[in-house]
């Protein structure tokens, strides 16, 4: 018969909890957290390269400052009196297509792309007026965290032909008038598709690494301010009509 719900991930026997077939309880104490990650949404555990590719990439996206949509969305809807769990949730509601959000897109182009060149992918999304995921940042001309991606994947042993490519878009960028750079989302999308993952991994990945940072706004906002954030008058223009009867 047909069962109503099919799953590979977890289970229970004899009275323990197992994760793709290892005791929860034994990994616990012995296995990192990031190893521990990638055996969820892999199905195996990472050697030792993966483990410490994967922790890098979940550390350097913890958290950047106050100002991004996802940390002002959280920290205002605690102000507003709503308990951490719907604070943190709707910061996390915040990654979109613009922040947080562009690793799976970014797989996406670099697989449709890899055969036809970082020109060709250009060339497509100028013709359609659109944005390419992965490139481009708010304050960066060169994105200090891509770098250290760069310089771990090369130590790790994962700059391969998805690393090129996205470098290699970056490179055809800069010979534009604007500079685009590869920001960290288009960095974890080539590793994440050098480690095999797939890309409906991407948003998540990027959830997981960024909500301790989440939860650390909210405490924080919850512990050292008072209720209510109210943005003042000199914050806005009104350029509606002036009153009128
Ligand atoms: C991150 C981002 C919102 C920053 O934008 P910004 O630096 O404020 O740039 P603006 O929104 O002012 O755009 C300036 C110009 O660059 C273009 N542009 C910006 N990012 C672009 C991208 N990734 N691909 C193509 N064009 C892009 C805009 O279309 C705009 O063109 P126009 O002047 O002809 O209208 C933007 O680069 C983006 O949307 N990137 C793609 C999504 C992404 O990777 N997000 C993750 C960020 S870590």
């Amino acid at each position: 018969m047909v069962k109503a719900y099919r799953t590979a991930i977890t289970t229970h026997k004899e009275g323990k909890p197992y994760v793709r077939g290892y005791d929860l309880t034994k990994l616990a104490g012995k296995n990192s957290f990031a190893s521990t990650i990638y055996l969820i949404l892999k199905g195996g555990l990472p050697d030792e390269k993966s483990e410490k590719m994967l922790d890098a990439i979940l550390t350097i996206s913890i958290d950047h400052g106050v100002e991004p949509a996802s940390v002002v969305a959280a920290r205002n809807i605690y102000s507003g009196g709503s308990p951490v769990q719907a604070a943190v949730a709707g910061g996390i509601l915040a990654f979109g297509e613009y922040h947080g959000g562009a690793i799976e897109a970014a797989m996406e182009n670099f697989k449709a792309y890899l055969e036809r060149g970082p020109e060709a992918l250009i060339a497509d999304f100028k013709a359609q007026d659109k944005r390419v995921a992965g490139f481009g940042h708010k304050l960066y001309d060169k994105d200090p965290r891509t770098k250290r991606l760069v310089e771990l994947a090369r130590e790790f042993g994962f700059d391969g032909k998805y690393v090129k490519l996205a470098q290699s878009v970056e490179d055809e960028f800069a010979k534009a008038e604007k500079k685009l750079p590869l920001n960290v989302d288009g960095i974890i999308a080539a590793l994440l598709l050098e480690m095999g993952f797939d890309s409906k991994v991407g948003k998540g990945i990027f959830i997981i690494a960024r909500t301790p940072g989440l939860v650390a706004h909210v405490v924080e906002e919850a512990t050292r301010e008072k209720p209510v954030r109210r943005l003042s008058e000199e914050d806005v223009e009104y350029d509606g009509p002036a009153p009128r009867e």
